[in-house]
């Protein structure tokens, strides 16, 4: 955290997303960072409440999502090596903002230079296409490889880069990374870290074969998360 500095203004510009937990706004300074912070309307008091019996009786600072990132990508950095990094945003460490602590990394773009939208997102415009089919087969291949720690791999978690022609070349985690045990994920015997990212991948071919189905079937878009705010959606100068 760069401190003894007047604090990096972000109150005056609109963020390009918020999910549950946190804003994300594109960097004042490279508009290829992204730096998110806690909503300010969500403060990790509340979200400690919210989470009941008995996870309430964790510290504060485990609830803070910016915080365990930050320490789970160092940890990707050292025991996975960079080439994880093909799948999963790079991270800057911190910033001083007005809006507390920001955990800059790398903003994910399209070549039309607009930030990369949610797997949610471009499976319900385009489908499962098989561009998309390949990439997805590429993510799979790298966390069953690397045996990547990561919570569920929801499809707003998820974000699609594509190339000038719009063939998605590229799937990249930005969020609910690091593994959800209490113990660390590299404790366990292989074949139980193994088999754990086996169900994990299993559910989330799940997830996108469910919203595949709702989709040909003309359902609604479920739920907010995945969409960019429309700010987001703007070409960068
Ligand atoms: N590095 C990035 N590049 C492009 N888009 C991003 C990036 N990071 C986040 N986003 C977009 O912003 C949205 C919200 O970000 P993020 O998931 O980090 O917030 P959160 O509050 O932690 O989410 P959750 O609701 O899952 O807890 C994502 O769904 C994604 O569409
Ligand atoms: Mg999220």
């Amino acid at each position: 955290m760069t401190q003894h500095m007047t604090p990096l203004v972000l109150a005056g510009q609109p963020p390009f997303a918020q999910g549950g937990h946190r804003l994300c706004f594109v960097d004042p300074r490279d508009s290829n960072r992204c730096i998110k912070v806690r909503r300010p309307d969500y403060p990790l008091s509340a979200l400690r409440r919210d989470k009941g019996f008995p996870k309430n009786l964790r510290p504060l600072s485990s609830f803070d999502d910016n915080a365990e990132e930050f320490r789970v990508l160092q940890q990707f950095q050292r025991r996975l090596g960079d080439s994880v990094f093909q799948h999963v945003s790079r991270c800057h460490g911190f910033v001083d903002t007005d809006l507390g602590p920001g955990l800059m990394s790398e903003l994910i773009r399209n070549p039309d230079g607009l930030i990369a939208p949610s797997l949610k997102l471009r499976l319900w415009h385009s489908g499962l296409t098989p561009d998309l089919e390949v990439a997805i087969n590429a993510l799979s291949h790298c966390w069953r490889e690397l045996l990547v720690p990561s919570r569920e791999l929801l499809l707003h978690n998820i974000v699609v880069q594509t190339d000038p022609q719009d063939q998605v070349v590229r799937l990249v985690v930005v969020d609910g990374l690091g593994s959800p045990l209490a113990l660390p994920f590299h404790w366990l015997p292989r074949p139980r870290r193994v088999a754990r990212i086996e169900r994990l991948l299993h559910r989330f071919r799940q997830r996108l074969q469910q919203l595949d189905a709702l989709r040909t079937a003309g359902g609604d878009f479920p739920g907010l998360r995945g969409h960019l705010l429309h700010y987001g959606q703007e070409p960068q100068p």
